[in-house]
C-alpha cells in the first residue's frame, strides 16, 4: 500500500476520501450541530500533510444514510455537509468551501478554483444514489466522474473502508492512489491486535444486537484470552444460559446461535464474562424507575438498561490484568445519566490499563468522550466502528483491498 509521500502532489487536485461522518444534533432541517468532531479532528493530519505540500484538496465524504429516489430528493432532505465545512474551515484556519453538488457543476467551479494549499469539500457524496449502488456500473459511470475531478486520490477515510461503495472501491482504480495517515495508523493498530497480542488480550463487547457480532466474536476465539459482554446484546446471552431477561433487549433467532458460541469457548478455553447482575428499569426513558437485580432474580416486566454494582466490579476485575484490550460498544444506556454507571466503569478500568488499549467505533468513541474520558486515557480510540469489526472478523475490507491494488 503507497503512503501520500510517494504521491506527487504539488500543484495538483487531490481527491480525498474521508470518513467526516460525525454525529448530529436536532432533527430534519435543524440536524447541524456536531455533537462530537471526532473524526474531522482524526482527518486533519493527512488533509495538513498534502496542504502543506501544496496539494489542492478536493474532499470527498459522506454524512448519514440520505434517503430519496435521486440527488435532488436527497439533497433536499440531508443532511448536508454544511456544518462539517465550517468546522473544518475553523480546524484548519482557512476556509472550505463546499460544492452544492458531488460531481457536477458546482463541484468543478469548486474546484478549479482551488489554489496550491487551498481545501474545498464535495457535498454528501450519498446524495448520489450511484455511490452506494449494488450495480457494478452504475457506481463505475459514477466514480468516472469523481476521478476527472482530480490526478491523485487519497484513501483516508477509515470509518467507511467496509463499504464497496465507489468513492471507497472504484474511484482508486482510476487514479495514482496511496493511503493517508489516519488510514495508515488504524491499519497497524488492529495488525498488532491480530498479529502478536500480549497476553491477556481481553475483549470488552457491547452494543445492542448479538446478530452484529457474533462473526467477530467467533473470530475472536483464536486470539483473545477474555470476552466480556455487556449491554444490549449480554442479555440474550443471558437468556441463552436459561435467565429471565424480562423485557431487555432480546434478539430470540439468535439463541441456538449464541449457545454455539458459548459451547466453542469452553472447548478452547476463552473465558466468557457475562453479567451478574442488572439495573432494571420501568421503561427506556432517562428517568425511569429502576433497581439493580442480581441476574437470577430478574423480573419479568423490568428492563435492563445498565450492569449493576457487582457486574461493575467483575468487569474492572476481569481487565486489571490485561496487556491487551480491545472494546467496542457501551455496556448500558449511557445516554440517560441514571444508566451510564457501567459503561463509564468499563472504561475506566480500560483506562489503568498498562499495555495496548483500543477503543473501536463511533459510538463507544462519543461515549467516552461524553463522559469526560480525554483521548489520552486510551491507546487509540478508533474512528471506525464497523471496518474495525470486520477487519477483526478476518475479512478483507473493500476499501483496503482498492489502496493495495495497483492504477
Ligand atoms: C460509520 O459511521 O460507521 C461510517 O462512517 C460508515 O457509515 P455507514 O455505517 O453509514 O456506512
Ligand atoms: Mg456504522
Amino acid at each position: 500500500m503507497r503512503a501520500i509521500a510517494d504521491l506527487d502532489v504539488s500543484g495538483k487536485t487531490v481527491l480525498l476520501r474521508a470518513d467526516l461522518n460525525v454525529p448530529l444534533a436536532g432533527t430534519g432541517a435543524a440536524n447541524t450541530v456536531i455533537t462530537d468532531d471526532g473524526r474531522i479532528r482524526a482527518s486533519l493530519p493527512t488533509i495538513k500533510e498534502l496542504t502543506g505540500r501544496g496539494a489542492r484538496v478536493l474532499i470527498c465524504a459522506h454524512l448519514g444514510r440520505p434517503k430519496g429516489a435521486d440527488f435532488a430528493e436527497r439533497a433536499a432532505a440531508g443532511p448536508s455537509l454544511r456544518p462539517v465545512a465550517e468546522r473544518l474551515g475553523e480546524l484548519l484556519g482557512q476556509p472550505v468551501p463546499l460544492a452544492f453538488d458531488v460531481a457536477g457543476t458546482s463541484a468543478r467551479q469548486v474546484c478549479g478554483e482551488l489554489a496550491d494549499g487551498g481545501v474545498a469539500l464535495l457535498e454528501n457524496v450519498r446524495f448520489e444514489p450511484a455511490e452506494t449502488a449494488k450495480d457494478d456500473a452504475q457506481r463505475a459511470e459514477f466514480a468516472a466522474r469523481l476521478a476527472a475531478l482530480a490526478t491523485s486520490y487519497v484513501g483516508d477515510g477509515f470509518g467507511a473502508l467496509h463499504r464497496k461503495h465507489a468513492s471507497v472501491y472504484d474511484v482508486p482504480g482510476l487514479l495514482p492512489h496511496a493511503a493517508g495517515e489516519l488510514v495508515v495508523k488504524e491499519l497497524e493498530v488492529l495488525r498488532s491486535l491480530t498479529e502478536n497480542p500480549e497476553r491477556p488480550y481481553v475483549v470488552v463487547l457491547g452494543g445492542a444486537k448479538p446478530s452484529d457480532k457474533l462473526a467477530v466474536i467467533a473470530n475472536l476465539l483464536d486470539k483473545a484470552d477474555r470476552l466480556i459482554i455487556g449491554g444490549g446484546m449480554s442479555y440474550t446471552f443471558l437468556a441463552a444460559q436459561g435467565y429471565e431477561v424480562g423485557k431487555s433487549l432480546l434478539e430470540s433467532d439468535q439463541l441456538d446461535s449464541v449457545r454455539q458460541i458459548l459451547a466453542e469457548a469452553g472447548r478452547r478455553d476463552v473465558e466468557i464474562v457475562l453479567p451478574v447482575d442488572l439495573v432494571g428499569a420501568t421503561g427506556f426513558a432517562a428517568d425511569a424507575d429502576h433497581d439493580v437485580f442480581p441476574i437470577a432474580s430478574f423480573p419479568a416486566d423490568r428492563e435492563s438498561l445498565d450492569m449493576g454494582p457487582q457486574t461493575r466490579v467483575l468487569f474492572a476485575d476481569k481487565l486489571a490484568d490485561a496487556k491487551t484490550v480491545f472494546w467496542n460498544g457501551p455496556v448500558g444506556v449511557f445516554e440517560f445519566p441514571a444508566f451510564a454507571a457501567g459503561t463509564r466503569a468499563v472504561a475506566q478500568a480500560i483506562s489503568q490499563v498498562r499495555g495496548l488499549t483500543v477503543v473501536g467505533g463511533g459510538d463507544s468513541a462519543a461515549a467516552v468522550r461524553q463522559l469526560g474520558f480525554p483521548d489520552r486515557a486510551f491507546g487509540h480510540i478508533s474512528t471506525g466502528g464497523g471496518a474495525s469489526l470486520e477487519y477483526l472478523e478476518g475479512k478483507t475490507l473493500p476499501g483496503v483491498a482498492a489502496l493495495e491494488a495497483d492504477a
